[in-house]
């Protein structure tokens, strides 16, 4: 038996990226995966082939998750394709991260990376709860970023939106630990994923304590550890899974 059979996954931004990865990382170890997707369907209909061909059971479904009513019809088809709810959420999907001094930033580019790194994990965590707190157990996980240790200069409405995680992700462990739902923040440092063709890595790479940049192995490996029963007794955590660029706030 797999570490993750009869669980229900879902993975927002699960189609390209280290969403593909985690995803595929989930339905490997036996998890029915929901591959969520914005704009690109090839993607993630690819992502849930890849899954099929290698055994595994995935669906895609598409859905803006900062949107309010999408997320509620997301939860709702991806309980009714699974036959079940939601066990784990991975809140890991991403929009246009825009490069802009602080001069050249408006409010509204600060509220933009909110809505994707607070508002939908939101939305997402509020849909998915009743399910939880019904089975007793949950796992809830955001993806976060190396940054919120270092800063980064002209990324500072990204950088507050994920520094934000921190905070939400340590009161909502307390607040449901008392229902078996646990809840933890992965940090990852630079992984170059598609978006990132053509820059050259090496320069990060010498900045770091095991001299690589990430791949999105290493991110799916503490997501799955995260997801299984082998984390039980870990809640409220912020993980840096970046070669010891950072160490854990
Ligand atoms: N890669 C890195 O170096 C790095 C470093 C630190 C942290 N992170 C974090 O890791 C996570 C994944 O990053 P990534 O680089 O793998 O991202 P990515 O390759 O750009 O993939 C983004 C994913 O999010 C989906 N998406 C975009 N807008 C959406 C929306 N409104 N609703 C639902 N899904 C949406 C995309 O789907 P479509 O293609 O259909 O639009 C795609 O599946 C993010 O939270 C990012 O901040 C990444």
């Amino acid at each position: 038996m797999k570490i993750l059979s009869g669980k229900i996954a879902l993975v927002t931004g699960g189609s390209r990226g280290i969403g593909k990865t985690i995803s595929k990382t989930l339905a490997e170890a036996g998890a029915t995966v929901i591959v969520n997707y914005a704009n690109n369907s090839n993607h993630a209909n690819e992502t849930v082939a890849a899954i099929q061909e290698a055994g595994g059971k995935a669906f895609a479904i598409q859905a803006d998750i900062t949107n309010e009513v999408m997320v509620k019809e997301l939860i709702q088809d991806s309980e009714e394709q699974c036959g079940g709810t939601i066990d784990i959420l991975v809140n890991n999907a991403t929009g246009p991260q825009p490069e802009l001094s602080i001069e050249d930033s408006t409010w509204k580019d600060y509220l933009d990376q909110l809505d994707f790194f607070v508002k939908a994990p939101l939305l997402l965590t509020k849909a998915v709860l009743s399910g939880m707190k019904q089975k007793q157990e949950g796992r809830i996980i955001n993806i976060g970023s190396e940054v919120i240790q270092l800063g980064n200069s002209n990324f500072s409405s990204y950088v507050t939106a994920k520094s934000s995680q921190l905070g939400m992700t340590r009161s909502w462990a307390s607040e449901l630990g008392p229902y078996g739902i646990t809840v933890n923040l992965i940090n990852p440092g630079f992984v170059p994923v598609e978006r990132h063709a053509g820059i050259d890595p090496s320069g990060y790479a010498e900045t770091v304590p095991l001299r690589r940049v990430g791949v999105p192995q290493d991110i799916a490996s503490a997501v799955l550890f995260l997801s299984s029963s082998e984390s039980s007794f870990i809640s409220g955590q912020s993980l840096s899974v970046n070669g010891g660029n950072t160490f854990g706030i």
